[in-house]
């Protein structure tokens, strides 16, 4: 029987400190006008001494499984994309996977830079479409507060922290991931990196000293990359499931630089109202901003069951990609294909089912999409 792989939960985490542009001027040399005539961003949440990429990680996929019925035991699968991991190894997704009690799980990490959470979402899909896995957590989740230099103003102004996840579980019925694309080019790696603090470049003294320990970036290369990869990657998804742009009723782009987005919605020839931008408040979080744009975008009533979605991003590596999926109900659809169906559950359902009987019958059988906590 073919397999589906579904989008069923998600949640979101942000620190509660905000910083804003107004704060960055008392830092840097930079200013709010400019800050947001050329990047969109008025503020952006950082990291306190307690949350780490790994606490915001497991809040993230804590209300990613909030009312779905699934418990963390259940989860298979737990892959967290992030380019500011807690360490070298072991992975934050271990570390996540203890927190959350997710016994059953394997667990690692994917680095492909802003881009890692479609890759993960991904790679996760696959394993369920083919019935290896059932249930997969991907979390993107960032502290690059920590990895930024607050004296380089070409990048303390973008970067913000947060984290968001997505469940993803199997399914008998169409729907969920349709189409992804994922590509890579290494030629340009130098142009948005951590130099030092690898085997390459192990820390000293010196790359203390020359600040290679943090992030550096051609901001004007990444742009033009951005701008060429954006458009052109969401038409791929879209054509591969078989749709037209028309058919998308949101793009929720990496939110990396209000101009790019705007590129790209007049390379897709749709209307930015289309398209899910909050980078206003989070500024570029990585790994975290599509699936805290779709929080968000789902919080605000943007998006319902049913709807035609494409997530697309771009990052160092350079890497890029994106993914199209629809948002369908979590327990089989009364219709399928157009015909009439009965309501059928998973027998990891009925096993959940059964143990929650007691405290939620009502809501049980009825529910047909999960709702991250407000
Ligand atoms: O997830 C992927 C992560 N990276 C990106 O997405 C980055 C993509 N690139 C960008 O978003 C933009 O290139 C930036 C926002 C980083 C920079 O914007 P830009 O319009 O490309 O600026 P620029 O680097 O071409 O600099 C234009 C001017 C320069 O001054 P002069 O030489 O024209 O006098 C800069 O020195 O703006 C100056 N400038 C600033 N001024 C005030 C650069 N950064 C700042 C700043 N505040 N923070």
């Amino acid at each position: 029987m073919t397999r589906y792989a579904h989008i069923t939960g998600w949640g979101m985490a942000v620190p509660e400190r905000v910083l804003t542009n107004q704060d960055l001027e008392k830092i840097v040399n930079t200013n709010d006008g400019w800050i947001l005539d050329r990047t969109g961003i008025r503020e952006r949440r950082i990291a306190s001494k307690t949350d780490t990429t790994a606490s915001l990680a497991t809040q993230a996929a804590l209300r990613a499984l909030h009312g779905t019925g699934v418990a963390a035991s259940e989860v298979d699968l737990i892959i967290v994309a992030t380019c500011s991991p807690e360490h070298l190894f072991p992975a934050t997704a271990s570390i996540v996977q203890d927190q959350i009690g997710a016994s059953q799980a394997g667990a690692f990490d994917l680095l492909a830079a802003c881009t890692g959470f479609i890759f993960a979402l991904n790679m996760a899909a696959q394993a369920v479409r083919s019935g290896s896995i059932d249930t997969a957590l991907v979390i993107g989740s960032e502290t690059l507060s920590r990895l930024v230099n607050y004296q380089d103003r070409s990048t303390a102004i973008l970067f913000g922290d947060g984290a968001g996840a997505f469940l993803i579980e199997g399914r008998d019925w169409p729907g969920g991931v349709l189409s992804s694309v994922m590509r890579s080019d290494g030629s340009g790696g130098e142009l948005l990196s951590i130099p030092a603090g690898g085997s390459y470049m192990p820390t000293t003294l010196e790359t203390v000293r020359e600040n290679m320990h943090y992030i550096q970036m051609n901001g004007r290369e990444v742009f033009r990359f951005a701008t060429r990869v954006m458009a052109s990657a969401t038409r791929e998804v879209i054509e591969e499931a078989g749709m037209r742009v028309e058919d998308i009723s949101l793009v929720i782009p990496h939110q990396a630089n209000l101009r790019i987005i705007e590129a790209a919605a007049r390379g897709l020839k749709l209307p930015l109202d289309r398209f899910v931008i909050n980078i206003e408040r989070y500024g570029n979080t990585s790994t975290a901003s599509i699936p805290i744009a779709f929080c968000e975008a789902w919080d605000q009533g943007r998006i319902r069951t049913g709807d035609n979605l494409v997530l697309v991003g771009f990052g160092a590596g350079l890497t890029w990609g994106a993914l199209a999926m629809t948002l369908t109900e979590r327990e089989r659809p009364l219709k399928v294909d157009g015909r009439r169906s009965t309501l059928l559950v998973s027998r990891a359902r009925l096993r959940s089912i059964g143990r929650r009987i007691g405290r939620r019958l009502d809501s049980l059988i009825f529910r047909t999409s999960s709702r991250p906590p407000d």
